[in-house]
């Protein structure tokens, strides 16, 4: 293999149309139910084949070492593939962090997919699925390549939904950042203090899984759903005004993307997304997408 040999790859985003957390296991995790649906915006990822050892860059304010996602998905699959080779990735931020949008698990799962490539070392999906899961829940889901798909598990067992429907998101940012861990542990302290104070709508995921497959046609409002809307504590209150905001320009519905901050909306039209986003970016300090 010729070192500094390069490829660059897209690593996109996701919304949870739907996450509804079952209970909490003994591992410490969450076992969840949730409908992860694949966005265009993305950061964008060079590997660049070296003699050995991996060296990460990035202009964005995330960590370079062993602690980022992206980092770790190579020094796994180096020792699982017991290789001497090694990488230089370089990481173009796009997708905004601590968003709920998946950046992270995303960057690590085209590192594992780009790796495969660039080491060529003929794993399967399959094999790179169960690595990703050992970085974050959520890279299975990036690495699975599915528009949409059903998570099980703590989110790593992906069930692919194939579906042709192609809708708009409108995604607002607030200023502030929510980390996942810590949504979590809100999360379970205030469902034991709040028992059945957020339940899932009476369908459960069918509702949008029949949407999603044609069997119904409008957008259904009552099916999206996120359990983690509980954990929200103070922020609650710009949240929705940023909900209530998007179904007032039109959104058929809006939630709570994962453990946020981001909010999204959906449009069928995309005039009508494009309307809503000129409005939305007058927000001070919001950062607002439409893909
Ligand atoms: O898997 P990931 O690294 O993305 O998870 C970050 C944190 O979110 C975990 O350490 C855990 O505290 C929480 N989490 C959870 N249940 C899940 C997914 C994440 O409790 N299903």
């Amino acid at each position: 293999m010729s070192l500094n040999r390069s490829i660059t790859i897209k690593a996109p985003s996701k919304v949870n149309w739907y996450l509804n957390i079952l209970g909490k296991r003994k591992d410490g995790y969450h076992n969840l139910e949730t409908i992860f649906v694949r966005l265009p915006l993305h950061d964008r990822i060079r590997l660049t084949a070296t003699k050995g050892g991996i060296v990460l860059e990035t202009k964005a304010p995330i960590p370079k070492g062993p602690e980022n996602l992206a980092y770790k998905a190579a020094a796994l699959l180096q020792k699982d593939a017991s290789i001497s080779l090694g990488v230089k990735i370089f990481i173009k931020k796009a997708i905004p962090m601590e968003a709920g949008l998946g950046g992270g698990s995303s960057d690590a799962a085209a590192v594992l997919v780009g790796l495969n490539r660039l080491w060529r070392l003929g794993y399967s999906l399959k094999r790179l699925s169960k690595l990703g899961a050992q970085v974050g829940s959520d890279v299975p889901f990036f690495v699975s390549e599915a528009r949409y798909a059903l998570g099980r598990g703590r989110g790593e067992r992906i069930h692919p939904i194939w579906s042709s429907r192609r809708l708009w998101h409108v995604l607002i940012k607030p200023p502030f950042g929510i980390s996942t861990r810590q949504a979590y542990q809100d999360y379970a302290r205030l469902s034991r203090q709040k028992p059945g104070f957020l339940t899932p709508p009476r369908g459960g995921a069918k509702i949008l899984l029949r949407f999603l497959q044609g069997r119904v046609n409008k957008i259904p409002q009552d099916g999206f759903f996120n359990s983690l809307e509980l954990a929200l504590n103070k922020r609650v209150t710009e949240i929705s005004k940023l909900k209530n905001l998007l179904i007032q320009q039109g959104a058929s519905a809006a939630l709570l993307s994962g453990s946020g901050s981001t909010v999204f909306g959906v449009f069928g039209k995309k005039g009508h997304a494009i309307r809503a986003v000129r409005f939305l970016k007058r927000r001070k300090g919001c950062q607002v997408f439409v893909v």
